[in-house]
């Protein structure tokens, strides 16, 4: 992508009160990881990745959310650093494509509703 594009999604990953707490039964979020892989894969100007503060629910924890200009699709139980490869992959799709990639069946089976108070 070139200086100047606007990228075509967002990767929010929820670091909240509860989300990647291993003192509340949630995993740990490889932050460091997943920075890593978006500074070496140069993908922060076609997907951008953000840490946030609490998205809603909770429960289910670990949470993210994909945000393209279409749509927005929650995921949930993000529960081991392959889980969250998985978006760093989905990540690198998109920028190949030049658009937000469909998701594989992986992150799609971990789809939740939207919660009625989320972001
Ligand atoms: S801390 Fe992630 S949803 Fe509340």
């Amino acid at each position: 992508m070139s200086v100047g594009q606007r990228a075509i999604a967002s990767v929010l990953i929820c670091q909240g009160c509860c989300c990647g707490h291993l003192e509340k039964g949630n995993p740990e979020i490889p932050r460091a990881r997943l920075e890593a892989a978006w500074a070496g894969r140069q993908l922060e100007g076609t997907v951008r990745l953000r840490f946030v503060d609490c998205l809603g629910p909770c429960k289910p924890a670990n949470l993210a959310c994909i945000k393209t200009p279409l749509t927005t699709v929650w995921l949930a139980d993000l529960a081991d650093v392959g889980a969250y490869d998985e978006l760093t992959a989905w990540a690198e799709q998109s920028q190949d494509l030049g658009q937000p990639a469909p998701l594989d069946a992986s992150l799609a089976r971990r789809a939740i509703p939207p919660p009625q108070d989320g972001a």
